[in-house]
């Protein structure tokens, strides 16, 4: 590892090289944006300090802010800028993917930050703010464009907003890139609490910004490996013919953590599984598995296309709440060796607390591409290890020419990690070598390390760049927001309705409670071990 602590942007440092791929040339691309300020809200919050502002930070070194370029925290806690920039330059150091912080890429990243402090119901903090862009844009040249950044709880999202109307901090319209000051606006999730709340703050929104201007985010659309979902579905012409219920038996996704709460109790209190993973992050990556190809990338076309899956999904009547959806809570158990404590045992978490950690459900798609194939979906705190994948699952041969002891022989599967070890690998049956035919299930294994090398942008820089640059493919529209949330609210009303009794508990570090296997078993199926 070399650190050249030259200030000489010609000398700039390579902090980490990388082995020489082959694969990796013409792979880079360079992106950056027009000049504008980057305002979060929350900043004093978790996610500023160990996402956001190390994803700048990454976005600095790799060239890719603009030249006009500023980043403010607003947050209620006094305290002055170099405070603030202490504080960050902390949360880089551990959290920035590149390691160890480059100085000469950092001084001059370092003083494009600034704090604005004040309460966000308080009119005085967005005169203050006003006044402090207006500055900005004389000493830092950040052209009046504005990029706001919600980092906030959901209950916050409409003060800020109208706040921001009323100071006359907004913009009327997104402008295309090089036409002009802009202002858009992202909304960390979750998005509402259910359909009414995100429905009503969609309103709030739409009040005071037009779509173009709104960028909802949804982190695992900026995952590598959830874009090449895409790529590869559509960019290979071998996938597409088999892509249907002709050929294939059902599907199986899992966001498994084996992390627990990490000190969010109070809000996982408010969210459980079901709101912070399943109507996001699942559903996305659902979306993306089963939708139809888009006739472009245009935000409009693959979110036009995301929003007819939703709204094929076969609305969860009470009955098949109780059939097709399976709760649990993590009870105490061992993680990786390490004894941790029960999900009510966390702090802040209610001693008979009823939220779900776990979550299992069988989705049906209601389409000609879909009929009849079950998508099998679950997502869990303190699993038995971080896992998130999509297992497409083949039929069966229709007729086995050969005996195996088990009476047939296992269906070919695909299986998409996104995460860890990002790659793809693919099942199928082969003869084991030697006088005898015995078969054996071999894979043919893709994996982004060894073919693309290991450093790739993390998702919050992909996704503050393309908000910045005006790019909302990989941001949710506010029809597909709602369709989610359309889904998943009878799931909250059944459960509220039979008084909200707490989940079967599981151990942590297994794979979730028993019922979740007897779902599959019903069917005459089984989970895949990832
Ligand atoms: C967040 C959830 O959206 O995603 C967290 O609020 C969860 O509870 C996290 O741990 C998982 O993200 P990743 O990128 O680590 O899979």
């Amino acid at each position: 590892m070399t650190i050249d602590k030259s200030s000489s942007p010609s000398a700039r440092a390579v902090i980490e090289p990388l082995p020489v791929n082959p694969l990796r040339s013409g792979l880079v691309e360079e992106r950056t944006s027009d000049a504008c300020a980057v305002v979060i809200f929350g900043a004093s919050g978790d996610l500023t300090r160990r996402k956001l502002m190390p994803a700048l930070y990454n976005l600095a070194v790799s060239r890719s802010l603009p030249g006009g370029f500023a980043v403010v925290g607003v947050a209620r806690r006094e305290k002055s800028h170099e405070a603030f920039r202490s504080e960050m330059s902390q949360g880089v150091a551990q959290f920035s993917r590149r390691k160890p912080i480059d100085p000469s890429v950092w001084g001059d990243f370092e003083r494009r930050i600034s704090y604005v402090a004040g309460s966000f119901e308080e009119p005085k903090t967005y005169e203050l703010l006003k006044a402090h862009l207006r500055k900005l844009d004389e000493e830092l040249g950040t052209s009046g464009s504005r990029l706001y950044y919600l980092a906030v709880p959901p209950a916050e999202h409409g003060t800020i907003v109208r706040g921001l109307r009323a100071a006359d901090l907004v913009h009327p319209t997104s402008a295309s890139r090089g036409d002009g000051p802009f202002t858009r606006v992202v909304f960390e999730k979750p998005f509402g609490h259910d359909l009414a709340s995100a429905q009503k703050l969609n309103e709030t929104i739409g009040d005071v910004f037009d779509e173009t201007q709104v960028y909802r985010i949804d982190h695992y659309l900026g995952k590598e490996t959830v874009q090449n979902l895409l790529v590869f579905r559509f960019a290979n012409s071998l996938w597409e013919p088999l892509w249907n219920r002709e050929h294939i038996d059902h599907v199986q996704i899992t966001v498994a953590e084996d992390i627990g709460v990490e000190g969010r109790g109070k809000f996982y209190e408010q969210t459980g599984v079901t709101r912070d993973i399943v109507e996001n992050h699942l559903m996305q990556l659902l979306c993306l598995t089963a939708m139809e190809p888009p006739i472009s990338l245009s935000a409009d076309a693959v979110r036009g296309e995301k929003v007819k899956v939703l709204k094929a999904l076969r609305p969860m009547e009470r009955q098949s709440v109780q059939e097709s959806v399976i709760r649990g809570q993590y009870g105490r158990g061992f993680v990786r060796a390490d004894e941790v404590p029960a999900y009510r045992e966390e702090p802040d978490v209610a001693p008979g607390s009823s939220v779900e950690t776990y979550l299992a459900m069988r989705v049906l798609v209601d389409n000609w591409r879909w009929g009849g194939v079950p998508f099998y979906v679950r997502a869990g705190k303190r699993l038995s290890r971080r896992v998130t994948e999509i297992a497409i699952q083949f039929k069966k041969v229709p007729h086995s020419l050969f005996r195996t002891p088990d009476g047939g022989v296992t269906p070919n599967v695909l299986a998409m990690r996104i995460q860890p070890d990002e790659g793809i690998a693919l099942r199928f049956i082969s003869k084991e070598p030697g006088q005898q035919t015995i078969l054996r299930d071999v894979t043919m294994d893709f994996r982004y390390g060894s073919s693309f090398g290991s450093n790739t942008p993390e998702a919050y820089e992909r996704l503050l760049l393309d908000a910045m640059r005006g790019e909302a493919t990989l941001f949710t529209r506010r029809d597909e927001v709602e369709a989610q949330w359309e889904y998943i609210d009878p799931v909250l009303s059944a459960w509220a309705a039979q008084g909200n009794v707490p989940p079967p508990v599981y151990p942590a570090g297994s794979w979730g409670p028993d019922a979740a296997a007897d779902l599959l078993a019903k069917d005459g199926r089984r989970w895949r071990k990832p």
